[in-house]
């Protein structure tokens, strides 16, 4: 019997999305014989509580400990199940490896350059990963002002973005330039550095990629669909989103869906990512693909994109589970 920790929650504006996936994986390992699994939410206030609502702690020596009880569990294997900070953005991972304890998943660093936006440029430019026009700010100021101003007046259509945001949190679409000084502003407030990107009219497609007894797959790409060109807060997370997915994405042709997996490989195997990610993209309207950010820890609710298109590419999201938790353990 080996002992899983399902850490989830986290606080962030992902939380909700967490829990789902969390159960997802909760239910799925629940059908394999081998597992225990510690289901531990990490509540907004900090504290860490059990499925049974039982406080704990996580400790160095890889343990969880039961403050009521008394009792410790000596850990085999962590799942950082959160979306956006602190799972997404390295912080999780830095403990499991102080904790030396196995996980799921992109270590650290690489699960850190994917967080941030301006560094996931930077990686993909150095690995010549095509992605599109950018500049980006570290500071409100003048002169930044003016670069902003300059960039919007070359593209007229332009994407200011939170470089440390997810979940379209700090993201704004700016086609009117009375808009460009509050969306630098409101982007600012989110994090340290503000990326500018120019608006791509084009299609939104992601790929599952991920490792599979030690070799990396590629799914086929599929497809969000949002009304309105803007996959915001709102078209991914409520109830009334009028976006629809499609696990396989319609009318693509085969040397496209080809150059699209090729891309997510090379940006897998170059920024050194394990077991999983979600590679998305843009298909343009005159055929061109860009990357436009990695997910390291895509949602896994039972309607989410990236299991659906990894059992699509022939492989059960258990298997794939269990597999990873046997090699690593
Ligand atoms: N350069 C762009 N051109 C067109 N749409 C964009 C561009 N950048 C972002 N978007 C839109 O904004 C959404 C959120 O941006 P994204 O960079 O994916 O941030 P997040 O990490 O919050 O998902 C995208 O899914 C897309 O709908
Ligand atoms: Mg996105």
């Amino acid at each position: 019997m080996k002992n899983i920790l399902l850490l989830c929650g986290g606080g962030g504006s992902e939380h909700e999305i967490s829990l789902l996936s969390a159960k997802y994986i909760f239910d799925t390992l629940a059908t394999c014989d081998d597992y225990k699994v510690f289901k531990v939410e990490i509540l907004r206030n900090g504290d860490r509580i059990d499925q049974d609502g039982y406080l704990c702690e996580l400790r160095k020596a890889g343990e969880i400990f039961y403050p009521h009880s008394e009792e410790i569990h000596k850990l085999d294997f962590a799942i950082p199940c959160i979306h956006g900070p602190p799972g997404e953005n390295g912080i999780i991972q830095s403990i499991f490896e102080l904790m030396g304890l196995p996980y799921l998943g992109v270590g650290p660093e690489a699960s850190q350059i994917c967080f941030n936006k301006v560094s996931t440029k930077l990686w993909l430019d150095a690995l010549q990963i095509p992605n599109t026009e950018y500049i980006f700010l570290g500071e409100f100021n003048e002169v930044n002002k003016h670069r902003a101003q300059v960039f919007f007046d070359q593209h007229k259509d332009i994407y200011i973005k939170a470089a440390s945001q997810g979940s379209s949190v700090g993201c704004y679409h700016v086609n009117k330039e009375e808009y460009l000084e509050k969306s630098l502003t409101e982007a600012f407030k989110f994090s340290d550095f503000v990326l500018i990107e120019k608006t791509q009219k084009a299609r939104e497609l992601e790929i599952s990629v991920y490792e599979y007894e030690g070799q990396i797959h590629a799914s086929l790409p599929g497809e969000i669909i949002c009304p309105d060109g803007f996959y915001t807060f709102e078209q991914k997370y409520s109830k009334e989103s009028k976006t629809h997915t499609d696990i396989v994405a319609k009318n693509i042709p085969q040397k496209i869906s080809d150059e699209m997996k090729d891309m997510a490989i090379k940006a897998f195997r170059g920024l050194k990512l394990k077991h999983l990610s979600r590679v998305d993209f843009f298909l343009t309207d005159d055929g061109k693909v860009f990357i436009n950010e990695i997910n390291t820890f895509p949602g896994m609710t039972p309607i989410s994109m990236f299991p659906k298109m990894m059992e699509n590419n022939g492989h059960k999201f258990k298997t794939y589970l269990n597999n990873i938790i046997q090699s690593s353990t």
